[in-house]
């Protein structure tokens, strides 16, 4: 059997290197795609003349026009602008929405089965407003950042705990902004809840500085905002739903009453699997962290209030 297809909308940083990390991992062939007329070829050409150094079979092909993006099994969408240093996420909500309201009717056209996997901020906005665009069921779309926010948890605790990254998994739920909720009992390293390997004030540092860690890249690139881990991020959803793994991972999804919540996109544990979200997973919280999970709801409720969607 061949290879998914997967398009990637927006061949910038996130775009780029998401579509790097596919192609090498053998997981799809991909279409790039970009408004800006040749930015999306050169970079798959590029990564495709790497092919012979890096062993990989897949194919990359760039794009400026959605009819080549055709009959896609998944689109990430990238696409819109990144925020610089002093701007919160909410400061792009405007301008990505008119950019992603584009890009989801013309993705839902000419691919009307896939599932689109949103990254553009600010994230959950984002993706209700994909959503209500596209047409489609709930289940085929959903966003990624709390696979990002519980990556970036993971890699603070296991530089405290001195361990590999890789021996911690952690989780993060909510709005992918400053009011996400790190679920340290939930939290594990090698199969021990973090609240019994490091004390609770080290803790809240950890969760604040997990709070503030796309802040803290802003500051550093200035121009920009992270990629590295967040295409990681967005490879780890992809590859969970074609190996259709079952393993749980905090998605911004749909929510139809779990955790007390209704009709809002956050950040909460999913299955994912070749029709897209296949279940979403109810963990148990404590009264704050439920609470908590309540407020960063409603910010972004009140944010898709703004942009007058019914
Ligand atoms: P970037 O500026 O490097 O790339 C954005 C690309 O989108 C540009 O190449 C631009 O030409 C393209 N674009 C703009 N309008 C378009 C359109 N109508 N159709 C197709 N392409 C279009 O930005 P970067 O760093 O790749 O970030 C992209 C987005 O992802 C930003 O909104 C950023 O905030 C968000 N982001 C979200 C994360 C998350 O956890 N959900 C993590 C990291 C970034
Ligand atoms: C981040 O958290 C920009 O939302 C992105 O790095």
């Amino acid at each position: 059997m061949g290879k998914p297809k997967v398009t990637v909308v927006g061949a910038g940083f996130v775009g780029a290197t998401t579509a790097q990390r596919l192609v090498e991992k053998e997981i799809a062939d991909v279409v790039l795609m970009d408004i800006v007329e040749g930015l999306p070829q050169g970079k798959a050409l590029d990564m495709m003349e790497s092919a012979p150094i890096e062993g990989f079979r897949t194919k990359i092909s760039g794009t400026n026009h959605y009819a080549d993006t055709k009959d896609s099994d998944l689109v990430v969408i990238t696409a819109g602008l990144a925020r610089k240093p002093g701007m919160s996420r909410d400061d792009l909500l405007f301008k990505n929405a008119e950019i992603i309201s584009g890009v989801v009717l013309e993705c839902a056209k000419v691919s009307p089965k896939a599932i689109l996997l949103m990254v553009t901020n600010p994230l959950d906005v984002i993706t209700y407003l994909a959503w209500k665009k596209s047409g489609f069921d709930a289940k085929r779309v959903f966003g990624m950042a709390g696979t990002l926010d519980s990556a970036r948890y993971a890699y603070f605790i296991s530089e405290a705990l001195n361990c590999a990254p890789s021996d911690v998994d952690a989780i993060v739920l909510g709005g992918h902004g400053d009011e996400m909720v790190p679920v340290p009992q939930h939290t594990k390293v090698k199969g021990r809840p973090v609240t019994e390997l490091l004390d609770p004030a080290k803790i809240e540092a950890i969760n604040q500085r997990t709070r503030d860690g796309g802040a803290e890249i802003v500051k550093y690139l200035k121009t920009g905002s992270a990629f590295y881990a967040p295409s990681s991020s967005v490879v780890q959803m992809v590859k969970a739903i074609f190996e259709n793994s079952g393993k749980m991972l905090p998605c911004c999804v749909y929510l139809t009453g779990q955790y007390g919540i209704r009709d809002v996109y956050c950040g909460v544990p999913a299955r994912l699997g070749p029709g897209g979200v296949q279940e979403v997973v109810e963990i148990a919280l404590t009264p704050e962290q439920k609470a908590a999970l309540r407020t960063s709801a409603e910010h972004v409720r009140e944010n898709c209030g703004k942009l007058s969607l019914s």
